[in-house]
């Protein structure tokens, strides 16, 4: 830490949690006179009774929800862009993001498309889009269904060029949501392979958060109470969920995304490319990852592996965090190596050049080459 520099803290959403709180949102609505929110979601999400209630429940209240479903599983573009205009034709006056992290993404960028009718990725935060975020960004609302991205709580996005897949993000501060509803039930019916990913990528925010350089003790402070609440609930979510153990999940993947306005670091980097070129689901990407960008990182960081270890309730003095970390991804029935999601020795010179290009990496604590990727992904193949 300096203590000569300056910095800046930030932990500004509306946050409604707890079990059941979805009921409130039609009279939430109602209170700030929206009548016509679009309401973002995903193709599975859209089939599920939970989903169809809320809108009925809605409709009840004279709310008209547009719902609009169509997109990639990571989002790209022209999702964006098809989102904005069914906006427009449907004289929309309010979103509402509703899913895992793809609708939640999506969503948000539709906020900044309605209003903002450059080309979407003038917007990107490497070209310091926020500045072009002038006009209003519609009333936004957001709804969680799974305990991972925490992306409820974030202000940026990230969306896929069509053609290459390349990640963009875009970020503003006007991206917050006005208002979040995170309901625990929602999350309820999650099967367990999902669970334990996106919980693995939502353990994964916050160990990199905590990891990450620069000095953001309030951060810190978040990221090590859910790494514990998620150290104690993980299992239980997957393989027999309850009310606590899904709270836990989902109020620690919120404290995650607050924590990682710190940064993250290497399992992210690692992680993206395996998206970009198998299409690779995230949280199973980080789950694969997670051990390996931990034991990389070991040296030179032991008295913060010691916290890390304390937070996860390692027993066991001689476990590393990072053989811990991996063993847990076995109890989880995740898989272990990357080639069960199709990656081929050929791939690892392009996975290896985007890592080292990722813009996870400058907070990673220990600096890493493409030759150590390379290793890295030779080692996880
Ligand atoms: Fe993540």
């Amino acid at each position: 830490m300096d203590f000569s520099q300056r910095y800046s803290y930030s932990f500004p959403t509306n946050i409604r949690f707890g079990a059941g709180v979805i009921d409130e949102l039609p009279a939430h609505l109602k209170n700030k006179k929206i009548r016509k929110p679009l309401v973002v979601t995903d193709g599975t999400v859209k089939e599920l009774p939970f989903f169809k209630s809320i809108i009925v429940d809605l409709d009840k209240s004279g709310i008209q929800g547009v719902v609009f479903s169509e997109m990639q599983k990571n989002p790209v573009k022209t999702d964006v862009l098809n989102g904005g205009d069914v906006y427009h034709e449907n004289k929309c006056d309010a979103i509402i993001g509703l899913g895992g992290g793809a609708p939640l993404d999506v969503a948000r960028a539709i906020a900044l498309r309605v209003n903002h009718t450059r080309d979407l990725f003038d917007y990107d935060d490497l070209l310091d889009g926020w500045k072009l975020v002038t006009n209003e960004v519609p009333y936004f609302v957001t709804i969680p269904t799974n305990a991972g991205t925490g992306s409820e709580v974030g202000r940026s996005t990230v969306i896929s060029e069509d053609e290459s897949h390349k990640k963009r993000v875009l970020f503003a501060p006007q991206l917050l949501a006005s208002q979040v509803f995170a309901d625990p039930l929602l999350t309820m019916d999650l099967p367990p392979f999902f669970t334990a990913a996106t919980g693995m990528d939502a353990l994964s925010h916050n160990v990199e958060a905590f990891l990450a350089k620069g000095f953001h003790p309030m951060a810190d402070g978040i990221a090590l109470e859910a790494i514990s609440l998620i150290a104690e609930s993980i299992e239980k979510a997957t393989f027999s969920p309850d009310t606590e153990s899904r709270s836990k999940m989902l109020i620690a993947s919120l404290m995650g995304a607050v924590a990682f306005q710190k940064g993250l670091g290497i399992i992210h980097s690692l992680a993206h490319p395996l998206s970009t070129i198998v299409d690779a689901h995230h949280g199973t990407a980080i789950s694969l990852m997670f051990g390996h960008g931990l034991e990389f990182n070991t040296p030179g960081n032991e008295a913060k592996m010691k916290r890390l270890a304390e937070a996860l309730k390692i027993a066991d003095p001689e476990t590393s965090v990072s053989a811990h970390i991996m063993h847990l991804t076995q109890k989880l029935n995740l898989p272990q190596k990357i080639s069960e999601i199709g990656v081929k020795s050929d791939h690892i010179a392009p996975l290896a050049q985007l890592a080292s290009e990722d813009f996870c990496l400058p907070c990673n604590p220990n600096p890493a080459t493409k030759e150590d990727f390379i290793s890295i992904y030779q080692k996880a193949l």
